[in-house]
């Protein structure tokens, strides 16, 4: 599959008391049918009574995924997985940065930028794949109106742009360029642990594979003025090869850390 390519086995439907002209509107803005006119379609990007999700329709037992800030994991990262000694915040520097600005240039569903907003952060989060934007944006909007003042709080260190972030860095202006750019691209091999999480399998069916984040990266490195931080899989190559300046390993994920454009020797002050 092609890089923003949405696959032709995915359909949009909603709960019984929805509007149809949201529904048609939503399906035509992504260019997919209506379920009910593709009635075999294997995935369904279901507008839900709360939220909007991405359901198994073959495997009802398969959970949806969606975009959720307020509870479940991202509400345990928010608590305990992003604390300023984690390896999260040591990769992204936030001893040295704190209330960083930063891009993350593969937003996703917001697992990681929620934390980085969560730890004081001002997060732009890229995201080109159509349909990942729309759950993302919907769980962006149920966090921007939440009960929990702290949920508000933090998504309002948030901005979703749906862009290609090549295309996005490409064009920034020098006083535009963030302290850090965070990438985490999919990588094939992880492929294998979606098959045991049956839920993850069909978001690696609908993103497809990152097949152009070496180009990324490269993009990144002049327009980050502190770092670029890769999330990897603990024993992968680092991308596009590059040698790293330093590396946090967690038990499970490595983070390449690449030193930005105010550390290369240009903006090094000369000395005798
Ligand atoms: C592994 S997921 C990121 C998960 C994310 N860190 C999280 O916590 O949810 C990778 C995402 O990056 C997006 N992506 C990859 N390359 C991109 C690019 N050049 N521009 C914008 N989005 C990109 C993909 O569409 C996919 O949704």
């Amino acid at each position: 599959m092609s890089i923003n390519e949405i696959p032709p086995q995915l359909a949009v439907s909603g709960h019984e008391h929805c509007s149809l002209a949201e529904l048609s509107q939503l399906a035509k803005l992504l260019n997919l049918p209506l379920h009910a006119d593709k009635p075999k379609a294997h995935y369904l990007l279901h507008q839900s009574i709360s939220r909007l999700e991405l359901l198994n329709a073959n495997e009802p037992s398969v959970k949806a995924i969606f975009v959720d800030f307020e509870a479940g994991k991202n509400h345990h990262r928010r608590l305990y997985g992003g604390g300023k000694g984690k390896d999260f915040s040591k990769a992204l520097g936030l001893q040295k940065f704190p209330g960083a600005t930063i891009i993350d240039a593969t937003a996703g569903l917001g697992g990681d930028a929620f934390v980085m907003a969560a730890l004081g952060c001002e997060v732009t989060l890229l995201e080109r794949n159509p349909v990942v934007q729309q759950l993302l944006s919907d769980g962006l909007a149920r966090a921007d109106s939440s009960d929990d003042k702290d949920v508000q709080a933090i998504a309002s260190k948030m901005r979703l742009v749906q862009q290609n972030a090549t295309d996005y860095l490409d064009k920034l202006e020098a006083d535009e360029y963030p302290q850090l750019i965070y990438l985490d691209p999919m990588f094939p091999s992880r492929e294998k642990t979606a098959l045991v999480k049956k839920e993850m399998r069909f978001f690696h069916d609908i993103v497809g594979k990152d097949e152009d984040s070496a180009e990324l990266l490269e993009t990144a490195l002049t327009r980050s003025v502190e770092r670029v931080i890769v999330k990897r899989p603990l024993r992968a190559e680092t991308l596009n090869s590059r040698k790293v300046d330093f590396e946090i390993r967690g038990k499970t994920v490595r983070y390449d850390v690449y030193l930005g454009i105010r550390h290369s020797a240009n903006h090094r002050p000369i000395t005798n």
